[in-house]
Parts: C-alpha cells; structure tokens; sequence
C-alpha cells in the first residue's frame, strides 16, 4: 500500500525519451533540459538516467552547483546565465556554460573576470530575442555583441541562440518570423554553432538546420502540443510516461440524491452515488481548479473527480465501481492516463503539473 501519495519516476521511460529526442535530432548535440529540478523529477537521479545527453540545461547557478556537487562530469549550460555578479565566481570555478541574454551580464562578466585566474576560457550562448520578447539581445545588437565576445581572453566559443514563442502552435506565423529574423542575422556568423528547437520545434521539424536542440518536457513524457490533436499525443511520438503519482482510497460515502461533496457545493449528487475519498489536494500539488469530472483510475479503472479539490483530499465517483474499497490504489496519472490529459481538464500545463508535485509526496524511483 501507498503511504499516502507517491509518485514514481520511471527511469526506462525517461532514456526512452532522450532515444525520441535523438531520433528527430539526427546529428544535432542534444541539451537535455532538466531546469526546475527536472520538472518537479527530481534533479539528480534524472541527471544520472540521462548519461546520452551530450549537455545539460538549468536555471540557474544554484541548480547548476547542486547538480556539479552530484559527480555530474557532463557540461553543464545555465538557461538564465547571471542572476547576480557574485553568481560569476561560481561559474569561472566550475567552468558552467552561460547564457548572455542581457547587456549588464556581458558588462559584469568583464568585471568580475579581470579579478579572476580563470583556467579555462567559458562557452557563452548568445541569446537573440527573435520574437519571443522573453530574453535576449535584439536582433540590431546582436553582431556587434558576438563580436564584443570574440575577442576576449575569457570567450572560448560563442554559440548563437534563440528560443521560440509558438512552435507548439505549429501553423504560427510567429515561428517563420522568428526564424527568418534569426537567420538573417547569423548568416553573417557562420562559423559559430546554433541552436533554437525545444521540444516543440524539435518534433514539429522547425528550426531544423541548427547544431545544437534543447528539448525538455518530451523528456518527461508529455507532448508540448495541444492534447485536442490527436495526431501530436505522445504515443504519435513513442513518448512514455515519465511520473506516475497515485495516492489511497480512504473513505467511501454511500450518498442520496441531492447530498452535497466537498467545499462550496462544486457537487451535488444528481442520484444516489458511491462516493470515494482519495488521500490526495493541493498541498500535494494537485491542482486545486481541477473541476467535476477530472479523470482518474482506481485499480485499473477510469472514473472522475467529483466536487471541490481539497488541501489532502479529493472526492471520485465509486458509483460503477461496486468493487473499490478502502486501500485502493488510485492514480492520479500515468502511462495509462496521460498527463496531458488532466492538464487538458485542468487548464494547467503538464508542465506545471509536474513542477507542482510538494515536497512531502514520496518520490521513488524506478527502471
Ligand atoms: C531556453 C529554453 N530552451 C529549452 C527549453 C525546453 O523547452 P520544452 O520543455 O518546451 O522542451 C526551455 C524551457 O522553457 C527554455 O527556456
């Protein structure tokens, strides 16, 4: 039995994923992008699954320290580059990859730089803001900062970057914008590597002549698409589930007509109904907006919330499920019950699902 709520990794899953990511990435060097420890994965033991991944990505200096401190031998590239110029120390010891998406990160760098003995110089991704109005340097200052980092001491190799806003919008005019706008202005660097696809871009073939793809959440199993297509699932993919959360059967409420479930009366019994209780609500990180009729499987079974989600507690129907008692299992997602499913039902992203998953849930993880 559960204690409680579990979510298990499936290690398998997750190398099978990083083989999808290879498979449409040909020849590209693939960053694997483990930022927000892993999408709420559990930074480590996804690091240590992931051995085929030429790179890996995260947010921040802190992320990048604890996964170095892990016995990490791989390079590691920080996604959001400098926070702060006490970050710089950090970087020039370990020798990160950095981002530079912002003027004041280039003027700090040369800065804290000049004080330091730096044993070898550091890769810098040079991030264009092509349209995705996020960060960046803007196309117009774009080649006079390439050429700014060419010539110092400390730069051994610029890679040039951008990150699109729509490519999981696959007919967006935006992606065409944003690749062209990118193009033009690398195409007077050609002897630094690219790189623009994420998971989208990677699977929807946009951006395709670039060296280098940074895919994230196809690694976790989710399709960045819209679920309401069925042709771009993750089983279109061969993607599987990564996170397998479930929790217990705890009570079970024989209900008549008209009875109220939960808080604010979100459900009345239409009829008589077999209302189960599951150990599981928001503190857990289930999503608190789940509305009636959110699935879930109990033993195998599909069924749905009914009313409110609670801090630890949700309600399902057990009406057609004459055979569910107390200690059940029931699983919240999984291979079975995609998450991109719930995130459909919830209006919350998968990714955001995952990122969600509280620190008291029991995280095991398996092959
Ligand atoms: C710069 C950058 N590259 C790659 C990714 C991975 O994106 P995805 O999880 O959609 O594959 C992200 C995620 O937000 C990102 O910010």
């Amino acid at each position: 039995m559960i204690h409680r709520v579990k979510a298990t990794i499936n290690l398998s899953a997750l190398n099978n994923n990083l083989k999808v990511a290879r498979s449409h990435a040909k020849n590209r060097k693939v960053v694997a992008v483990i930022k927000g420890n892993a999408y709420g994965h559990g930074l480590i033991p996804v690091a240590e699954a992931l051995q085929d991944a030429d790179t890996f990505g995260v947010t921040d200096v802190d992320e990048a320290d604890l996964l170095a401190a892990s016995g990490n031998t791989k390079p590691i590239l920080i996604l959001q580059g400098i926070i702060e110029r006490a970050d710089i120390n950090r970087i020039a010891k370990v020798g990160y990859q950095v981002v530079i998406h912002h003027f004041e990160q280039l003027a700090w760098l040369e800065k804290e730089l000049a004080k330091i003995n730096l044993t070898k110089p550091l890769s810098i991704w040079l991030k264009m803001n092509s349209g995705m109005g996020r960060l960046g340097i803007t196309p117009t200052d774009y080649v006079k900062t390439y050429q700014n980092l060419q010539n110092k001491a400390w730069c051994k190799e610029v890679i040039l970057m951008t990150h699109l806003a729509n490519a999981n919008l696959i007919d967006s005019d935006l992606n065409q914008h944003q690749l062209s706008t990118f193009s033009k202005i690398t195409q007077e660097l050609p002897d630094s590597a690219t790189s623009i696809p994420a998971s989208s871009g990677l699977l929807a073939g946009i951006g395709d002549n670039t060296d280098w793809v940074r895919p994230g959440i196809m690694l976790y199993g989710s399709s960045p698409f819209p679920f309401s297509d069925e042709h771009l699932r993750r089983e279109a993919f061969g993607l599987h589930a990564v996170m397998t959360l479930q929790s217990n059967l705890i009570s079970i409420q024989n209900c008549k007509a008209g009875d109220n479930v939960g808080y604010c009366s979100q459900f009345i019994c239409p009829q008589d109904m077999r209302i189960g209780i599951v150990s599981i609500g928001y503190a857990d990180g289930y999503p608190s907006n789940a509305p009636n009729g959110t699935p879930v499987l109990i033993n195998g079974k599909r069924t749905v919330t009914v009313g409110r989600v609670s801090m630890d507690m949700i309600g399902i129907d057990l009406s057609d499920l004459a055979e569910a008692k107390i200690g059940d299992t029931v699983t919240l997602w999984d291979d079975e019950l995609s998450l991109d499913e719930v995130a459909e039902h919830t209006g919350i992203l998968s990714y955001n699902l995952t990122c969600s998953i509280a620190q008291r849930v029991e995280k095991a993880y398996s092959n």
